[in-house]
C-alpha cells in the first residue's frame, strides 16, 4: 500500500557520481575528509566509472586535480587539452560516454595557484569579465575533450551566456550547460578542499551567493535560463531546501541539487560512530532531496545508492 501511494521516487538514472581524477597518481589517493571518496588514476576513473554505470547512475561529473606545480594565475592547466580534467574527460567518454552523460565542472578553482574561481583584478578580487574569456576556453577544451554537459560552477555573472556563444561559434551546439543557478558560500563545502589539493585562502563570498538570501537565488535562475541553461542546480541541498523548492516551482528546465562534501562528511562520521543508521539517513536524505524539488541529485553516494535501489 505505501508503495503504490508513495508520492516520490528515487531511481539509480536520477543520480549522478560526481568524481575527482589527480595528475600524476598511479594508485587512488583516499581523501581523509570524504572516507570512501578518493582521488583517481587515470585508470581507477575508468574502472569507478564503469561500476557506477553498471550501477546505473545518470551522470559522472569530473572534478581534475592537476600537479601544484602545474597551477598558476590564469588556471592555465584546465583548458590545456593534456591537463589531468580534459584527459580524465577524454578516457570518461570513451569508456563510458555511450552509457552516461559526462559532466565536467567549469570553474578555475582547482587550477590557480590562489585557488579562486576566476583570475584576479589588480587589487587582488576576481575579475568577473576576464574570467569568463578563461571560463569559455575552458568549455571548448572540455566539449573537444567529449564533455556532454559543461557545470558552470563558479558563479560568476554572465558565465552561462557567455559559455553557450562559445560554445555555438564553435560549431558545440550539441554540448548541454548544467547552471549551478543558486550557488551558496557554504561552510559545507570544507572536505571538498582536500578532495581538490584547493590552494584557496580566504572565501567566496564575493562570488557565490549569501546564505540569507532567497529572492537573490530566484533572480540568478531567471538569468541563467535567459541566457541558455539546460539544466539548473542548488548547491548545497540540505541547508536549501526551500531554495530548491522554490527554483523547481519557477524553472522551465531540469533542476539538478547537490549533495556537498560536507553533508557527505557529516552522515558518514555519525555513521562509523554507531549514532545513526548510515543507509537509511543516506536514502532519507536523497529522498527529501527529490522531494524538494530536485529532478537529478549529485551526490558521493550514487553507486551505492544505486545497487541499494536496484
Ligand atoms: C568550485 C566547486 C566547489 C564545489 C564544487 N565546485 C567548492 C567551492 O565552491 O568552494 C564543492 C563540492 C562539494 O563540496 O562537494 N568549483
Amino acid at each position: 500500500m505505501r508503495r503504490l501511494v508513495a508520492e516520490t521516487t528515487l531511481e539509480p538514472r536520477q543520480l549522478v557520481l560526481p568524481m575527482f581524477v589527480a595528475d600524476g597518481v598511479a594508485e587512488p589517493r583516499p581523501i581523509s575528509s570524504m572516507p570512501g571518496v578518493a582521488q583517481h588514476s587515470l585508470d581507477s576513473l575508468r574502472k569507478t566509472a564503469v561500476e557506477a554505470v553498471t550501477a546505473g547512475v545518470g551522470g559522472i561529473m569530473l572534478f581534475g586535480v592537476p600537479r601544484p606545480e602545474d597551477k598558476d594565475a590564469v588556471g592555465s592547466a584546465a583548458s590545456d587539452p593534456h591537463g589531468i580534467l580534459n584527459r580524465g574527460l577524454r578516457a570518461l567518454a570513451e569508456e563510458v560516454g555511450d552509457s552516461t552523460v559526462v559532466m565536467a565542472d567549469t570553474c578555475l578553482d582547482e587550477f590557480t595557484d590562489h585557488g579562486h574561481c576566476g583570475v584576479l583584478a589588480a587589487d587582488g578580487a576576481v575579475d568577473n569579465d576576464a574570467t569568463l574569456q578563461r571560463y569559455v576556453e575552458m568549455a571548448l577544451a572540455q566539449a573537444e575533450a567529449g564533455a556532454d554537459l559543461l557545470g558552470t560552477s563558479g558563479m560568476m555573472d554572465g558565465q552561462v551566456g557567455a559559455i553557450r556563444r562559445g560554445l555555438d561559434a564553435a560549431g558545440r551546439i550539441d554540448t548541454g550547460i548544467l547552471a549551478y543557478s543558486a550557488k551558496y558560500a557554504s561552510a559545507f563545502y570544507g572536505p571538498f578542499r582536500e578532495a581538490v589539493g584547493s590552494s584557496l585562502e580566504g572565501d567566496r563570498r564575493t562570488y557565490q551567493q549569501d546564505p540569507a538570501n532567497r529572492r537573490e537565488a530566484i533572480r540568478e535562475l531567471e538569468l541563467d535560463l535567459a541566457e541558455g541553461a539546460d539544466i539548473v542546480m542548488v548547491k548545497p541541498a540540505m541547508s536549501y531546501l526551500d531554495i530548491l523548492r522554490e527554483v523547481a516551482d519557477r524553472s522551465t528546465v531540469p533542476v539538478a541539487a547537490y549533495q556537498i562534501s560536507g553533508e557527505y562528511a557529516m552522515i558518514t562520521a555519525a555513521a562509523e560512530r554507531g549514532w545513526i543508521d548510515r543507509r537509511g539517513a543516506v536514502l532519507e536524505s536523497l529522498l527529501g532531496i527529490r522531494r524538494a524539488g530536485a529532478d537529478i541529485v549529485l551526490t558521493y553516494w550514487a553507486t551505492e545508492a544505486a545497487h541499494w535501489l536496484s
